[in-house]
């Protein structure tokens, strides 16, 4: 189609796999390069090696096309007018800060295929300050390229909604007061028209583009995510509250967030966040503050972080509760361990880790969950998993909703009443019909509601 670039995607995890086939599907002629040769190969094959709602379909129709290919080796990149850095920016271990090698990597390795007139558009979440430096590195070495940054807001379950159809675009580019990074004239490549023309049907439908700074395109993303991870601990906080005093925290959240300006979203009060965003976006960027001598200003962020942690402690806690002030030997089902329904992802999973310290404190717990088990098959050996929610509940003294699934939700609580020993059901989400389960004959449990 007309106004097509050639664009390649470095890095095809969650993020780059999708980025990767949603430009294809834009018209453009897109090379994914993905070192882990595996990957590569299974994405060329139309394999999608994670859970994402409508996402195979759309990249086996953006490799029928001939507009998508995959390669783990970066040659695979030259000469594409667009490269987009899509490596991930994990945690580092034992420390707050984000673990920046395969960002540096990944840079260097492009630099030896990078081409003057072309731009390099990074889209990984980094410490602010990122940016800048790799533009040095760029100017130094190809100064007739350019460099931006474009962060992603997509969400796991919606990813190819969230990528082709956005809130807003958000465009950092280089000073060109300060002459640009290479420190000379106007700058090489217009970044911004050069997205335009990447992002053109979503220019198109009126999408709010925002141009910035690199400081500021970098902080766009840290902040959102702060603000995302606030909102839920502050309802979390409130539902402290709420069992302190016997208040519901389901309807105190449905009625401040008829208010507008507070909105209804995100104040789903339960297990708190986890995933691998929200719980280590908020630490790097204290980490990062720190380095800056602003600590202070995030101070409130460990908070977050901490009323965040509380939940999982207070659910084992309510669990020890009803099965009579002792788990030793007590059989619990645990549904659900990905960190949030629609995805397969466990990094961080508040469910699993309530699993954890239940089977630390000597109950006989079962896992399940309809897409996530291979994962904990593989990387929490010592938990028993199981494919059915039935088959979790089997006998069991009491019954965890970790991860509120469609299908979960959905139980009917009589007939799922006649597998378990006793009628006990925490609701670690807030996501079941409360009235219908006691009508059931359920205990029921809820964080945040009365527990009587
Ligand atoms: C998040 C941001 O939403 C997204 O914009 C960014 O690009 C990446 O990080 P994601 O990690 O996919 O996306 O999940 P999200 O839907 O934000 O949920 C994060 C966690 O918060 C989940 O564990 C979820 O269960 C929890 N959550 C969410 C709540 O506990 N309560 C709520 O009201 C909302």
């Amino acid at each position: 189609p007309p106004g097509a670039l050639k664009i390649s995607v470095i890095g095809c995890g969650y993020l780059g796999a999708v980025h990767a086939a949603s430009m294809a599907e834009l018209g453009h002629e897109v090379v994914g390069v993905e070192v882990d040769v595996e990957k590569a190969e299974a994405l060329a094959a139309g394999r999608v090696p994670f859970f994402e709602p409508g996402f195979e379909e759309l990249l086996q129709r953006s490799l029928a096309s001939g507009r998508l290919s995959f390669s783990p080796h970066m040659k695979a990149a030259a000469g594409a007018a667009v490269h987009f850095l899509c490596v991930g920016t994990p945690q580092r271990r034992g420390e707050y800060a984000a673990d920046l090698t395969y960002v540096e990597a990944a840079t260097a390795s492009l630099l030896d295929v990078l081409g003057p007139g072309e731009l390099v558009v990074g889209k990984s979440t980094v410490p602010v300050g990122t940016a800048a430096r790799l533009a040095e590195l760029v100017a130094e070495r190809v100064p007739e390229a350019a460099l931006a940054w474009n962060p992603e807001f997509l969400r796991e379950g919606f990813a190819v909604q969230d990528t082709l159809h956005p809130d807003r675009l958000v465009y950092g580019v280089a000073d060109s007061a300060a002459g640009g990074a290479a420190g000379a004239g106007a700058p090489p490549v217009d970044a911004e028209a050069l997205l335009d023309r990447v992002y053109a049907p979503i220019v198109a439908d009126r999408t709010p583009k925002v141009v910035t700074d690199y400081a500021t395109a970098e902080m766009v993303k840290t902040a959102a995510n702060s603000f995302l991870a606030t909102k839920i601990s502050f309802i979390n906080a409130m539902a402290e509250l709420c069992e302190a005093t016997g208040a519901d925290v389901k309807q105190l959240a449905d009625a401040i967030g008829h208010d507008d300006r507070i909105g209804r979203k995100f104040l789903n009060a339960g297990l708190g966040f986890g995933g691998g965003c929200l719980p280590k976006d908020i630490r790097a960027f204290m980490a990062r503050a720190g380095e800056l001598g602003a600590d202070q200003a995030l101070t409130f962020l460990r908070e977050v972080d901490n009323i965040n942690m509380r939940r999982r402690i207070r659910m084992v806690e309510l669990a020890r509760q009803v099965c009579d002030d002792s788990l030793l030997g007590k059989r619990i089902a645990v549904l659900g361990a990905a960190f949030k329904p629609d995805s397969d992802d466990i990094r961080d999973s508040p469910a699993l880790n309530v699993a954890a310290q239940l089977q630390l404190q000597g109950a006989n717990v079962r896992v399940t969950d309809p897409q996530a088990l291979p994962n904990v098959r593989r990387q929490w050996a010592q938990l028993d998993c199981v494919d059915t929610p039935e088959e979790a509940a089997e006998g069991a003294d009491a019954v965890l909703l970790l991860t509120e699934w469609r299908q979960y939700k959905e139980l009917d609580p009589a007939a799922f009443g006649s597998v378990v020993k006793t009628r006990r059901v925490l609701d670690g989400r807030n996501a079941l019909d409360r009235e219908a389960w006691e009508a059931a004959g359920w205990t029921y449990r809820a964080l945040g509601r009365r527990n009587v």
